[in-house]
């Protein structure tokens, strides 16, 4: 279900009365959040600038081996993002990137590209639009999604979350149903085509959405430390404002794989390593400087946009992710504030294919169902700006590349 808001600035209005009311010490409990919030982003940022690592990194031979510890996993949970190393071999992944290489080039995408739908979604973010391509059925995406190893990745990512709670079961982690996303292409030298920071998912819907605020009421009861960002009540129960580029599925975790190397400096990934970092952004946008009408600039339809002016213990903690090798991946939980370098300074193309974790679940299921017959076509899926490149491109996968675990991941089972 779609959420309609008629009168934005009302339902805002409304939506801070109804808060602040519930809240009545608003202001007192967000000086706490703040506090804590500052003393983990300098944590964080400590921990950077000595050099270390603030992105967990787990090799995926100990998913495989099952012999992750419970302190790296307790790590991940705490920052919200992991990234897995040696996912797939190398040469595979490089077969690969040479395969989409040729696979747009042949079907001349850059002509297409020239009459694209409009992509509103990251329209009002600082920076302007990265590399990203509208191709979702090239062959190496769809004989990735099915693979046997980002399926056990992205099990043990949904096997992190707690399905069961408030005596309901929210999901089944064990299934990873497609959400078929695009690839980033960067060439190198190419400058301000980064992305400011934001998070995905819902931008307004979160304070005004009955769910919303069911899955964050620890928050808003000022219970704040009893907020976990895992806890999947009412995750895949919310409503979002239908926008094109808006995600309509539940993602455990966002994420891509590299098909080359990449690092900080290449126009690569930034993360705000804080798994609940949600909670001060909700707070902030309650606070006595922020309009009645205001959501810390939050607009429906669009990424959420994290700004200096209203967050900035948060961008002390903005680290880019380690370097990158082909087939290495990161994924970062679905409230994880991300941004991308605007510069690419590095010598070689930075590219990624998106694929991100997902669970069973009846919504998640619905758009399985929408999302089906655009694969069958070659058109995009239907959270995507409707270019439909692919519909005539010579190599797109079809159901004759799906394996039998890709066939029911694409719900045509269902
Ligand atoms: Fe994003």
């Amino acid at each position: 279900m779609a959420l309609h808001i008629d009168d934005l600035p009302a339902a805002i209005r409304k939506a801070k009365r109804e808060l602040r009311e519930t809240l009545p010490n608003y202001k007192a409990v967000f000086a706490e959040v703040e506090s804590a919030m500052n003393e983990e982003a300098n944590r964080i940022a400590a921990v950077r600038d000595r050099g270390d690592a603030v992105i967990p990194e787990i090799q995926f031979a100990d998913i495989v081996a099952n012999r992750v510890s419970p302190e790296q996993i307790a790590l991940v949970k705490s920052r919200g993002a992991c990234v897995f190393r040696k996912v797939f071999d190398q040469s595979l992944v490089e077969q690969w990137d040479n395969d989409i290489a040729d696979y747009v080039e042949r079907n001349d995408l850059d002509k297409k590209l020239l009459t694209r739908a409009e992509d509103k979604y990251f329209g009002q973010l600082a920076s302007s639009k990265p590399q990203i391509y509208g191709v979702y059925w090239s062959k190496p995406q769809v004989l990735a999604r099915q693979s046997d190893e980002l399926t056990q990745a992205r099990v043990f990512l949904n096997r992190l979350w707690k399905t069961e709670s408030e005596g309901r079961v929210h999901f089944d982690p064990n299934h990873v149903p497609v959400y078929a996303d695009r690839l980033r292409r960067r060439p190198p030298g190419s400058e301000s085509l980064g992305l400011s920071a934001h998070c995905d998912g819902g931008s307004v819907e979160r304070w005004i959405e009955t769910n919303f605020r069911k899955v964050y009421r620890h928050v808003f009861s000022g219970n704040w430390r009893d907020y976990d960002p895992f806890d999947a009540a009412w995750r895949t129960d919310v409503e979002e404002i239908a926008s094109p580029a808006v995600c309509s599925m539940f993602r455990t975790f966002q994420g891509w794989t590299a098909l080359t190397p990449q690092g900080p400096g290449d126009g690569t990934l930034q993360l705000v390593p804080i798994a609940n970092s949600m909670v001060y952004i909700l707070l902030r946008a309650l606070q006595d400087d922020i309009a009645d009408d205001d959501l810390c600039g939050a607009m429906p339809g669009r990424a959420l946009s994290i700004r200096q002016e209203y967050h900035p213990p948060l961008f002390r903690a903005l680290s880019s992710i380690p370097l990158m090798q082909a087939g290495d991946t990161v994924f970062w939980h679905s409230d994880v504030i991300h941004a991308v370098e605007d510069a690419h300074r590095g010598t070689g193309y930075s590219n990624v294919m998106y694929i991100a974790s997902l669970p069973s679940c009846a919504k998640n299921d619905a758009y399985l169902k929408r999302q089906l017959p655009s694969f069958l076509e070659g058109k995009s899926p239907p959270d995507f700006p409707a270019d439909h490149f692919e519909v005539d491109f010579v190599g797109r996968a079809t159901a004759d590349d799906l394996t039998p675990l890709g066939r029911s991941q694409m719900g045509m089972n269902l």
